[in-house]
């Protein structure tokens, strides 16, 4: 088996047993004062995070740039191409080379699937994927986890919606993966256009991982602990006209949650899913979600970092 202090890099969820992220949230809620700024910590002070964006991202890229301040450690790199040499042509990987000679880590968010991977094929730093396309995101998965925990204190045994775009969305293609190792109770709400796909329900099935899929949201909304909607991922469909006739297809409001005793999760941003009258009811954990993404990032920068043999303690 896997452990964390063996995982060199954070490319795919389906690296991690469920050990390993069990361990990271036992980590992550340690964490937590140091994330707050309660008590203050210098356990990466001298270590370097780059990271190289190559998609927008508002939580994930500053949400790592606090977790490593507040553990004491600083941050370089870009958040868009235009600032780097890649638009005088250079490649990414020789772009990745350089920021491996200036810094101990790298977090990399890049359009096209596997981009990650490659690059921690090259380099001798760990590797940290931030969102290869339409692929994985599998820190939001552990922050995802974290917040159900926190929430409920176990993970097993919930009732967990995933709802919206579960085709192009990938924070809940790891997330499906990642709820499999509890014992979850799963289902996948998305209209037909937008279903999981294939090969993800084949690998849930081959792993004997329940789940079912519906396309009417009121069929199941009643019976869940967690509903984590999702954003219609417009930059990813090939055919604007396809996203434009689901772009609104589950919007949840206030009305639609009166009476029900679950939580609403988001990996945000959110456009036209969660309708803003939602935010100060009772229901609403996304901010607390992407709060999360501090203590969670924390944990893995730290087991990375330091338990990377070309950086010994
Ligand atoms: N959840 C998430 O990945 O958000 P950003 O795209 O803002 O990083």
């Amino acid at each position: 088996m896997i452990t964390i202090f063996n995982l060199k890099n954070v490319i795919s969820i389906n690296d991690f047993e469920k050990e390993d992220i069990n361990y990271i949230l036992d980590e992550a809620a340690k964490l937590e004062s140091v994330a707050k700024s309660q008590v203050s910590s210098n356990l990466l002070n001298g270590k370097i995070l780059g990271m190289m964006f190559f998609e927008p991202s508002t939580r994930t890229r500053l949400s790592f740039e606090t977790s490593m301040k507040r553990l004491g450690g600083e941050c370089i790199g870009f958040d868009n191409t235009t600032s780097s040499s890649i638009v005088k042509g250079e490649s990414i990987a020789d772009t990745a080379k350089m920021i491996e000679s200036y810094s101990d880590a790298l977090v990399i968010r890049h359009e096209l699937e596997g981009v990650s991977k490659f690059i921690s094929e090259i380099v001798d730093i760990p590797v940290i994927n931030a969102g290869d396309g339409a692929a994985q995101h599998p820190t939001q998965t552990l922050l995802d986890l974290y917040t159900m925990k926190k929430e409920f204190g176990h993970i097993e045994n919930l009732k967990v919606a995933l709802v919206g775009d579960l085709k192009y969305g990938r924070t809940v293609h790891s997330l499906a993966y990642a709820l499999g190792l509890y014992n979850v109770e799963m289902t996948f709400v998305a209209p037909k256009e937008l279903r999981m796909p294939r090969e993800i329900l084949e690998d849930l099935k081959k792993n004997n991982i329940k789940f079912t899929e519906n396309e009417n949201l009121n069929e199941v909304i009643d019976d869940i602990d967690v509903l984590y909607d999702t954003r219609i991922q417009k930059e990813r469909f090939p055919d604007l006209e396809e996203y434009l006739k689901i772009k609104d297809a589950y919007l949840i409001n206030h009305d639609m949650l009166k009476g029900k005793d679950l939580i609403v999760m988001h990996p945000l941003p959110r456009v036209n899913e969660i309708a803003y009258d939602v935010d100060n009811t009772k229901h609403n954990r996304y901010f607390q979600q992407a709060f999360n993404a501090v203590p969670v990032r924390m944990a893995i920068l730290k087991n990375l970092i330091l338990n990377n043999p070309k950086f010994p303690e």
